[in-house]
Parts: structure tokens; C-alpha cells; sequence
């Protein structure tokens, strides 16, 4: 089976890197080195599997073909790719490996990170998809989080790998992270296997926020309450959480939590300044976006959501009503 024999070549591959990192002198002096100054200590290291590619042309790849992996599907796993027709290379090169992990913590895939600045691109080389790994179906660090979701009754979801690794080891455990693209639906249920309530701790400014906006009514249909944190000045968890402290980050989180729901409101009025037209077309998108919220235990939290909304727009309440409604027969 396809599927069986790319889990064996991860987890070879896996363990090969992390004996790179630790147990070579150019793991330890590049990576190793790298992986310190950026405030990783050994036990998250080895906890998150993380590894090193050395920077050479097929020291991996000479690694898997002596251990009679078959070659045809081998570029697959997107650790080796093939150069001048058949010859197979290295794919990471020189790069910090972090695996990713399914829901029963076999290694499905990697992320490959340049060490240091990231002036070569791309930064991340991912795996591409495969029998085993469908990027739309997975949350980086979900293995590791699962039970301090259920514990907290609450998933934080992060953009990237580094901002989990670095949570964790900050004591924060119930983190997840998207790979810095729109939530799918599937991640969306994945969670709400755990836990109705999601927190997005994204940086202020990025295009992920916009991304995550988009995500809301999705989140809203599968039920689930969702809040936001911003991180400030072009910070991102894992540089915030590095700069203040763990119970900094904790205090911070917990005061700057919004419902994201009256967060989208507050946007789109601000964009719409004094326009009585965009005003308009801001009710409308809000009585849509509340329509979502249609399952009959989450009754309660659409009044809530439509007295709210009412009272912020400084409009009828009934109207409201009336017009998600609409959008909800409009659904049908
Ligand atoms: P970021 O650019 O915020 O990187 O992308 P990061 O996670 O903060 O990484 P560090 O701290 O610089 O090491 C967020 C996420 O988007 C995906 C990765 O999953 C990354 O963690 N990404 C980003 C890619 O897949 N490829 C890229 O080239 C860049
Ligand atoms: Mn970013
Ligand atoms: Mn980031
Ligand atoms: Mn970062
Ligand atoms: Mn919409």
C-alpha cells in the first residue's frame, strides 16, 4: 500500500533529521545553534521531533536508496526530488525540519525552514500533497494539543509552526496552527471535535486576519463561538510570547479577546464611515453573517448576537430579526 509504505519513509526520514540536528557538527553548529538563539530548548526540540537536512546534495537520499525505499515513490513524500530525468537529490537542503503529525502521531509530512533570515525563498518548503497528507484536513500540532484543548475547553489556532513550538514550551498547550492559509471547513470540524470555542491569536497586520474573516461564517455554521486576538507591533505569538513572558502573553490574551462576530461589525463600520449606503450594506452583511448561526442549540446565541448587533448600528431590533431571517430562507 502506498499510503503504509510513505509512513515508513517519514518516520526513517524523521529520525535521520533528528540525528542530523543533534549528532552532527554541522546540525549542531547551523541548526542546532540556530534553533537555541531562537529560545527553543532541547526538551521542546525533541518533544516537537524537530530536525536538520544537511546542506548537501543527496546525504538523505543516499540514506533512504541504501535502505531499499523504492525510488518511484520517493519524490511522493517531497524529500527528494528528482533532477536531470531520474537522478533523485535532497529536497531541504540546509534546512530545520519540522515534522507534522497526524491525529495518532505518525509523521504525515514536514515543514522545511531556512535557517536564519529568510532571504532565501521560500522560507517554508511544505510537503505537497499525498496519499497521506491533505494539507486541508490538517492542523499542525492538533497531536500534541489535544488534551489541553479538552482540558481548557478551548482551541488557540496560531499561523505557524514556530508559534506553537514556541507556546508549548511556554506552557500553553491547547494551540493548533492553519500553515498561514484560510481555514477549510474540515480543520473547522476537526476542532469542533474537541471544543465549540476557537481563539485566533493572529499578528494585527497580516493578511491572515482577512483569511480568518473569511473563515467566520464557515465557523459560525459549525457552531463553534469564535474570538480574536491581535498580537501588536508586528509580532507574532512565537516573537510575543518570547518578548513578554508566559503569563504576560496569558494576561495579554485574556484582556484583548473579542468575540469576532462584533470584531467583523466593528471593521466593516469603520470602513463604512458616515456612507449611508455602505451602512446599509453593513447590515446586510451582518443579518447574513448571523444567519449562519442556525442550529437549534445556538437559539440563544443568535438573540444575543442580534441584540448586540442592533444596538451597536443603532438599529431596530425586530428589523434584525427580520432580515436574518430572510437570509436564512434565502439559504434554502
Ligand atoms: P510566517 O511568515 O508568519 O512564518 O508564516 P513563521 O511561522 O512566523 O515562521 P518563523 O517564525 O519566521 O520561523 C506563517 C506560516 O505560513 C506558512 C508556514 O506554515 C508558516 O509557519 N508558510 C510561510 C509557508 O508555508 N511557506 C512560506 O514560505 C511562509
Ligand atoms: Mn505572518
Ligand atoms: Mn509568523
Ligand atoms: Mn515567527
Ligand atoms: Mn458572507
Amino acid at each position: 500500500q502506498t499510503a503504509d509504505s510513505l509512513y515508513v519513509i517519514n518516520n526513517f526520514a524523521q529520525k535521520f533529521f533528528i540525528d542530523q540536528l543533534f549528532n552532527t557538527e554541522n546540525g549542531q553548529a547551523y541548526a542546532l545553534s540556530y534553533l537555541r538563539e531562537r529560545g527553543f530548548n532541547e526538551e521542546i526540540i525533541r518533544k516537537f521531533q524537530i530536525g536538520y537536512n544537511p546542506d548537501s546534495r543527496d546525504t538523505l537520499t543516499k540514506a533512504l536508496l541504501a535502505n531499499q525505499f523504492n525510488p518511484e515513490l520517493l519524490p511522493k513524500t517531497g524529500l527528494v526530488s528528482q533532477r536531470n530525468g531520474n537522478e533523485l537529490v535532497d529536497n531541504y537542503r540546509g534546512r530545520i525540519i519540522f515534522p507534522i503529525h497526524n491525529n495518532t502521531g505518525k509523521t504525515i509530512g514536514f515543514g522545511a525552514r531556512v535557517i536564519g533570515k529568510a532571504d532565501r525563498a521560500p522560507k517554508y518548503i511544505n510537503t505537497p500533497e499525498n496519499e497521506i497528507y491533505v494539507k486541508s484536513k490538517i492542523l499542525y500540532g492538533s497531536y500534541f494539543a489535544r488534551t489541553a484543548i479538552d482540558k481548557a475547553d478551548e482551541c488557540l489556532l496560531v499561523e505557524g509552526y514556530t508559534d506553537v513550538v514556541s507556546l508549548h514550551q511556554a506552557g500553553i498547550e491547547n494551540v493548533v496552527a492553519s500553515g498561514g492559509t484560510s481555514l477549510t471547513i474540515d480543520q473547522l470540524r476537526l476542532i469542533k471535535k474537541y471544543t465549540n470555542n476557537l481563539t485566533i491569536i493572529y499578528d494585527g497586520d497580516s493578511a491572515g486576519v482577512k483569511a480568518a474573516l473569511r473563515g467566520l461564517d464557515m465557523a459560525l455554521e459549525e457552531s463553534l463561538n469564535v474570538k480574536l486576538v491581535l498580537i501588536p507591533d508586528n509580532e507574532d505569538p512565537d516573537s510575543y510570547v518570547n518578548k513578554v513572558g508566559a503569563s504576560a502573553f496569558n494576561d495579554f490574551v485574556a484582556t484583548s479577546k473579542k468575540d469576532f462576530v462584533l470584531f467583523q461589525l466593528e471593521v466593516m463600520l469603520k470602513e463604512a464611515g458616515n456612507d449611508v449606503t455602505k451602512k446599509s450594506n453593513v447590515v446586510n452583511q451582518v443579518a447574513e453573517t448571523l444567519s449562519k448561526i442556525s442550529r437549534a442549540e445556538d437559539f440563544t446565541k443568535q438573540q444575543d448576537y442580534i441584540r448586540q448587533c442592533a444596538g451597536i448600528l443603532r438599529i431596530d431590533e425586530s428589523g434584525l430579526t427580520n432580515l436574518v431571517n430572510k437570509y436564512k430562507r434565502d439559504k434554502i
